[in-house]
Order: structure tokens, then C-alpha cells, then sequence
């Protein structure tokens, strides 16, 4: 029975490389749940999975569904899941590709309750970026008060979590954004921000203990001039941190993983008030291609998500 649609990609390339597509309605296998999907968070992933910049890390057989991360209801229980049940509003990072569905089939361990204060739009929009941004703050090793940790890329999703993270940590916190997302990025507790388009980061910053580097390239490249003796970069955007790490420095690649436990925790935060979680745009799921590509052009604040109710 065909009767879900969903945002396929055919071949690797530009825009055009996607559609939405109907597919037949996936069954809830051994351990999985079927969710009902009421939103999705976009993701820098997503172009560049589209685009084939990635097929080493996630090699993919095409056609395939993009997108990692969702939120909406238990419509079906398979095998063997206990925890929860159908009608449950739920959130998750899926760890693997497929989320922009009406209906999708996902591991249980993979997902979190959303709190009741929540909408479905706000909660889709915290699996990946909040959970990365925690597990990349805490790769390198316990953060602890006094540390000076700088973070690259701090208007974006991972970024506006990861200054707060470091700031309720105690940390000295270092940003770098655009002068005209200032005054957001100085809310979320950063004590230092530094416009990346007036002049140059290096001549402004010394003795960093942590980079969090969210932008890559060039600017992880430079980001070595900061580092203090014993400190380190952590990189979620350039692998290529793994080759180009000078010997004797400390360079670490980080892949996110779902961790439900800490999504509620995150989330929880977020409902109280004590966490804010920037949403940069909601757009329909006909709207999506041109969304994922915007992600790609267009410097943003936090997180677009899809609707599927529009
Ligand atoms: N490895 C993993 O597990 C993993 C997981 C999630 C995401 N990621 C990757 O991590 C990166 C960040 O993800 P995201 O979702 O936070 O992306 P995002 O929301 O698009 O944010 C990126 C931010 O970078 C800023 N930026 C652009 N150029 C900059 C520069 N030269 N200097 C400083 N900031 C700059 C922009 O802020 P302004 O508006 O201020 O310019 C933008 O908000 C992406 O590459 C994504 O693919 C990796």
C-alpha cells in the first residue's frame, strides 16, 4: 500500500536531486516503534548528503530518505518494546537517515518522551543539534569552571546550545558569529564575541583549553593559532581534522550518536525556561528541498524545522 510521503533523494547533486515521493508504509520491526511524523529538524547533514560530500561516512543506496532527526506520535509498537506506547508524543535523532516520512520506523532505545510544555515543532528541533553540542562539549574531557573555551560557529544549532552548556559550566566562553547576531549570542551567556567578518579571530583570542570548531575549513584551520599548549579542537564539520591535526597538538573528530536520556534531560531544560532552543524558521514539507538548500546559502540562527501540519 502506498500511502506515505516522504523527501527521496535519487542521485547524488544540487537541488533538483530531491523530490517527495510516495512510499509504501514501513512496519514497526523488533524493538522499534512507528511514529507518526508531526516535524523534522533540518540539517547542515542534509545537503551535504545530498550533495555526495559524505557518501564515505554514510554510503548510502539510493533512493533513499533523508533526514536524522523528528518528532511526533507512537502509532504502533513492534516486538519486544517496553517502554513505550502508542499514542506517546515522542522525539529523537533516528542515527541513521529516513526522518523526513509521514510515517517512520524507529529504534525505541532511540527516544524521549516530550515534555508537555513542548509542541512537536519545538521539540523536533533539539535531538541532533542540543545532544551533539553536549557530547562534543564533553569529548575532549571534563569541562570544569575557569576554562576558556571557544565557540566557532555560536549563532548556529549546535553553537547557541553549546555556549550555554559551556557558560552553565563555569567556563569563560569565546564566540564567534556575525556582528548582527550579537546581541542573541551574548544571551546565551557567551562572554566574548567576535565578529568573524571584521577581522581576523586569531589577532582577537589566546590560550583556549577547548575550540569547539562548527564551521571547518578554514576557520578550524586557523583556529590551531588560539589553542593553548595543552588544550584541543574539537571539529563536528571537517573530518579531515583527523589528517591535518600538527603533530604534538590535539585534534579530535566527533560524530554525534542518539542518547535519549540526555535528549530528556536537554529537553526538560528547555520546557522549564532554563535552556533556550532558537528556531530560525518553520516551513512546510513542499518547502523542504528549497529549506535544505537555504541551509547550505544562508547564515542562520538556530534551527529550521518542518511542519508536516502545513
Ligand atoms: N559530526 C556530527 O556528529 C555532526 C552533528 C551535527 C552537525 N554537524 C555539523 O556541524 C556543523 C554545525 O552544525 P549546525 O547545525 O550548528 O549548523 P548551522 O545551524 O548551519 O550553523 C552554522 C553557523 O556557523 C556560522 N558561521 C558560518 N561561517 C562562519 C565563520 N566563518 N565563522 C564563524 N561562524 C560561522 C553561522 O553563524 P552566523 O549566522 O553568525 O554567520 C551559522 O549559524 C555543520 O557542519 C554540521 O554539518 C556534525
Amino acid at each position: 500500500m502506498k500511502n506515505v510521503r516522504a523527501l527521496m533523494l535519487a542521485q547524488y547533486g544540487g537541488p533538483d536531486a530531491v523530490s517527495i515521493s510516495t512510499l509504501d508504509a514501513p512496519l514497526a520491526g523488533a524493538g522499534q516503534v512507528l511514529v507518526r511524523v508531526r516535524a523534522a529538524g533540518v540539517n547542515g547533514l542534509d545537503w551535504k548528503v545530498r550533495e555526495g560530500y559524505v557518501r564515505d561516512a554514510f554510503p548510502l543506496q539510493l533512493p533513499a530518505v533523508l533526514g536524522i532527526e523528528l518528532a511526533g506520535i507512537v502509532e504502533a509498537v513492534g516486538p519486544g518494546v517496553s517502554r513505550l506506547r502508542e499514542g506517546d508524543r515522542v522525539m529523537g535523532a533516528l542515527g541513521s537517515l529516513g526522518a523526513y516520512a509521514e510515517l517512520v520506523a524507529v529504534s525505541e532505545e532511540n527516544l524521549s518522551l516530550v515534555p508537555e510544555a513542548l509542541s512537536f515543532v519545538e521539540a523536533a528541533a533539539l535531538p541532533v543539534a542540543s545532544v551533539a553540542a553536549w557530547q562534543s562539549l564533553h569529548f575532549a574531557g571534563p569541562i570544569h569552571a575557569g576554562q576558556r573555551i571557544l565557540v566557532q560557529g555560536a549563532a548556529g544549532g549546535l553553537g547557541g546550545f553549546a555556549v550555554q552548556f559551556a557558560h552553565q559550566a563555569g567556563a569563560v566562553v569565546f564566540a564567534t558569529a556575525l556582528e548582527s547576531h550579537f546581541d542573541y549570542v551574548h544571551s546565551l551567556g557567551a562572554d566574548h564575541v567576535i565578529d568573524y567578518q571584521q577581522g581576523r579571530f586569531e589577532e582577537a583570542i589566546k590560550d583556549i583549553d577547548l575550540v569547539l570548531d562548527y564551521v571547518g575549513g578554514d576557520v578550524l584551520d586557523r583556529s590551531w593559532a588560539v589553542l593553548a599548549e595543552n588544550g584541543a579542537i574539537v571539529s563536528t564539520a571537517s573530518p579531515a581534522i583527523q589528517a591535518s591535526t600538527p603533530a604534538g597538538r590535539r585534534g579530535l573528530w566527533f560524530m554525534n550518536k542518539p542518547d535519549a536520556e540526555r535528549l530528556r534531560l536537554i529537553a526538560d531544560e528547555v520546557a522549564r525556561g532554563s535552556l533556550q532552543s532558537r528556531i530560525d524558521a518553520v516551513v512546510s514539507f513542499d518547502d523542504l528541498p528549497a529549506a535544505i538548500d537555504r541551509n547550505r546559502t544562508r547564515p542562520q540562527i538556530g534551527k529550521t524545522v518542518v511542519d508536516f501540519s502545513l
